[in-house]
């Protein structure tokens, strides 16, 4: 499904004071999908987490799904993750049936934990005055971009790109400045200071995940025992979780691959797991191309990648 320009009824005019006018929106489900969204209904105690693909949505997403669910370690090795916390935006991606689109999320039990990665104005117009609590997790883009390129190559696509060909396409593709993904992340760190909204980063993750861990507690007003911090830490491992088959999208794949019986590779979704793993994925011209367009967007916003990762300015990245 390609990109098409889409506009939202409204935009959230209460949070964030722009020009929404010069706000370029794409998005691969289109504006009949979009205007439902809008109109969909928010309970105050849903828990939302968006981020740019490949971020570490499914790692937040099961530690966000066992601190809500009194850390059911069984209940959540029994079933996959997707199901027990829908992606809003896949089962119309898959089916293109408006009337079926949000059924996955609807069915849910309350509390719900519902994944997206539309930007803020694109998400429901209940979320912006019913302010449930929203998880935000931005990544070194980097490094998101190589794992965007093993991600569609297991969905079959662009099998006949090499990596640096995507890399170049996809700093095409984002030209503008400020490019869509500089906007989706600009827009909630802006407001990440909000009593409602957890922003946080894949590195900082990887650094101190036992802190991370803590502070959603906190967030969403959760204990946890010692016991239980030792089993997390061990479940949401890069080696538990990469063998763990309810964690590793394989639901999601079989649909996919059930619609479009293309060629594909079969890369491991929770694939390396490391921050500046493109050091020794990427040749330094790329390296350097990538840094160029990264500094013009954030230039624009007047912002360091570190104070989006929430590190100290010095880190290395
Ligand atoms: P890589 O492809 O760089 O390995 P998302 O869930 O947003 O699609 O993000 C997927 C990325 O998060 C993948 O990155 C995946 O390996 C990484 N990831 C998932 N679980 C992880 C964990 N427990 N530790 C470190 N990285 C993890």
């Amino acid at each position: 499904m390609d990109r098409v320009p889409v506009q939202p009824k409204s935009y959230p005019t209460n949070l964030l004071q722009k020009d929404w006018t010069k706000r370029a929106i794409y998005e691969r489900c289109g504006q009949a999908f979009v205007d439902k969204v809008h109109d969909m209904e928010v309970k105050d105690d849903d828990v939302w987490i968006v981020t740019l693909p490949k971020c570490g949505t499914t790692w937040m997403q099961e530690l966000l799904w066992l601190v809500m669910n009194d850390f059911d370690f069984e209940a959540a090795r029994n079933e996959h993750l997707e199901v027990r916390t829908p992606f809003l935006e896949f089962d119309f991606l898959i089916h293109k049936d408006l009337n079926r689109a949000l059924a996955p999320v609807e069915a849910l039990k309350s509390p719900r934990l519902i994944k997206s990665h539309m930007p803020l104005p694109l998400l429901p117009q209940q979320l912006w005055s019913k302010k449930p609590k929203l998880i935000y997790v931005y990544r070194n883009p980097k490094d998101y971009i190589v794992s965007r390129y093993y991600h569609v190559r297991s969905i079959g696509f662009g099998m006949s790109t090499t990596l640096e060909q995507f890399v170049l396409e996809t700093l095409d593709e984002d030209a503008d400045v400020p490019s869509e993904d500089f906007e989706h992340v600009a827009e909630f760190y802006e407001l990440r200071n909000e009593p409602w909204i957890f922003y946080t980063s894949f590195e900082r993750m990887k650094t101190n995940l036992r802190q991370v861990i803590e502070d959603i507690c906190k967030f969403l007003n959760k204990t946890i025992t010692e016991q239980q911090m030792e089993q997390m830490l061990k479940h949401l491992s890069f080696e538990e979780m990469k063998k763990n088959p309810k964690l590793n999208h394989h639901w999601e794949f079989e649909q996919i691959r059930a619609k479009h019986q293309t060629e594909h590779e079969n890369h491991n979704f929770v694939r390396r797991g490391k921050a500046g793993g493109y050091k020794d994925e990427l040749s330094s011209d790329i390296i350097a191309k990538m840094d160029e367009r990264i500094q013009q967007n954030l230039d624009y916003y007047k912002l360091s990648l570190q104070k989006l990762l929430l590190l100290d300015e010095n880190t290395p990245l």
